[in-house]
């Protein structure tokens, strides 16, 4: 640790971006850059005082011939270190480093969480989402944004939204305005609207979390935060400090916006004509965080549908909503499993597309080395179809994962030797595997990946890797998985979606590659198929 006494610097800004090294074993200090006597931006940091463990960088250009104060409470040498330059230090080698994430979205640098605001606007998807630029791990909430127009190939464009006087920038989703019922619209085209939780945590009153819009006139691409904010305060009507993460839609049927927020034990739904002006309408107890609410055919029938509600952990329930109030007809039933959190989906998909499509977050452990932390989980597209025991939701990858197919293998009717065979043979550690196993003298399978069992069916006891499961024709003693392997994340839809098991590789470096077993060996393999894919950062 440096000395402890206040420094500062003044830095003429004439190139796009400020590095900054951080060390993880320094403490967090807050840095402060100011234009004069204003401060425009504060955030916390582990500045480097020895060797620094990996670059951050804060784009400036906003201040773009202007001088910037930096100061920061200790004299330790990575302040001096921090430099301008129209390059953020490493940028010549992101998505090569050892345990990136090939297929999968992550931040250049820093930390993410939630997916946020999932938009679709003219041709162009928005993924925004929970960002920490200053460190791999979570604080100084800001929006990060990326945009692709494939759902695949992403390009990450910067920070949507930084901390201001409200708070940091914490969870919620983007709409487009098409009425203009804001206001907002400047030029010909609707205002892009993001809802979000402003997240303060004052010495004299603790954590207040209130919830603001922001809007665009240019698609997505600068955003000015109303001047009306916040829109909710609702600390002192529930009594808590949990209250946050509006989802906004406009609700076709009662021609209103709708927000459902999380608050304290439950989700509540709000109305407005305007999403400046709400009010509450109703609450429905027993979930936890990031309220999700849409409306779906069941198999694909238009005029028979069901309303899906979720929090964060993905347990869900079904029911019907009239705009202010949702009716379960069902208990809670879950789809997903492991390292899972926080999902959501896109807001305004072209009717001719009418998908359901959903991006959660990939809870990740620590990589050492890594210059960034956590992933978003490949996209998948949700539906509702009848099984044996009602109708459930349903997880599968979107179709659109086999354009980054480089090569693809088909084998049918292989014995659990036969099989290994073929897929030792597999070089890459980028993978679909779709495998159809049936058990025949036998009580359980496991297939293993680097060492780890990436999926273990016991049709004794009825669980998937310890999930109770029974296969989707409960009788059959078959099942199917589909598998995405990645650098550090495997992913395993089963059943065509019917349950998702979401995990970490805890030794990504491992060289062992894939085994199917079985305590006798007695399973056979109806269909093995195995498609190497294409890293999504090579275009
Ligand atoms: C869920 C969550 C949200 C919150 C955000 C903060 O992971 O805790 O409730 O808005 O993360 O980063």
């Amino acid at each position: 640790m440096g000395q402890q006494n206040e420094v500062s610097r003044s830095i003429k800004i004439n190139k796009k971006y400020l590095n900054l090294p951080v060390q993880m074993s320094e403490e967090r200090q807050q840095m402060s850059f100011s234009l004069g006597d204003d401060p425009v931006r504060k955030f916390v940091i582990r500045l480097s005082d020895g060797e620094p463990d990996y670059w951050v960088f804060s784009d400036v250009s906003e201040y773009m011939g202007q001088t910037l104060k930096l100061s920061f409470p200790t004299a330790v040498k990575g302040f001096d270190q921090i430099y301008q330059s129209d390059k953020w230090a490493g940028q010549d080698s992101v998505y090569q480093e050892v345990y990136r994430p090939q297929f999968h979205f992550t931040s250049q640098r820093g930390w993410n969480n939630d997916p946020n605001g999932l938009v679709y606007y003219d041709g162009t998807y928005h993924l925004f989402y929970q960002h920490n630029p200053y460190e791999i791990l979570w604080e100084n909430m800001h929006w990060g944004h990326a945009t692709s127009t494939d759902l695949i190939h992403w390009t990450e464009v910067g920070e949507a939204l930084y901390p201001d006087g409200l708070g940091t920038m914490f969870s919620g989703t983007a709409a487009i305005d098409v009425n203009n019922t804001t206001g907002f619209q400047t030029g010909e085209e609707p205002p892009m609207i993001l809802a979000y939780t402003a997240h303060l945590n004052s010495t004299d009153e603790g954590v207040t979390q209130t919830q603001c819009i922001a809007y665009s006139n240019d698609k997505g691409q600068t955003f000015t935060k109303y001047s009306g904010n916040p829109v909710i305060n609702s600390k002192e009507t529930w009594d808590s400090q949990n209250t946050r993460d509006p989802k906004i839609f406009w609700h076709e049927p009662t021609e209103k916006w709708v927000m459902v927020l999380f608050e304290k034990d439950g989700h509540s739904f709000y109305n407005s004509d305007n999403l400046k002006d709400w009010t509450f309408q109703s609450h429905l107890r027993g979930f936890w965080e990031c309220p999700e609410l849409f409306e779906l055919p069941i198999d694909g029938n238009q005029y028979n549908t069901q309303w899906v509600i979720y929090g964060a952990s993905g347990t869900y329930m079904l029911g019907e909503f009239d705009g202010r109030e949702f009716t379960p007809i069902s208990g809670k039933h879950q789809y997903v499993q492991g390292r899972f959190f926080a999902a959501q989906t896109f807001n305004n998909i072209p009717e001719t597309d009418g998908r359901r499509i959903q991006f959660g977050w990939g809870r990740d452990i620590v990589h050492p080395g890594m210059p960034f932390g956590q992933l978003m989980l490949f996209p998948t597209e949700l539906s509702l179809r009848s099984t044996q025991n009602g109708v459930r939701l349903f997880n599968e990858p979107i179709q659109e994962i086999e354009q980054l197919y480089k090569t693809s293998q088909n084998w049918t009717q292989l014995t659990q030797a036969e099989a290994n065979e073929k897929i030792q043979q597999i070089k890459s550690d980028l993978l679909r595997i779709k495998m159809k196993v049936e058990i025949l003298d036998d009580t359980n399978f496991e297939v293993l990946f680097k060492g780890q069992t990436i999926a273990r069916y016991d049709m004794n006891h009825n669980t998937i890797n310890d999930h109770f499961y029974q296969t989707a024709q409960a009788e059959s003693g078959v099942l199917e998985l589909d598998i995405l392997l990645d650098r550090t994340s495997v992913e395993v839809f089963v059943d065509k979606g019917a349950f998702t098991l979401v995990d970490v590789l805890q030794n990504p470096g491992s060289k062992e590659g894939l085994k199917i077993n079985s305590p006798r060996g007695l399973i056979k393999i109806h269909h093995l198929g195995v498609h190497e894919l294409k890293s999504i950062w090579n275009k």
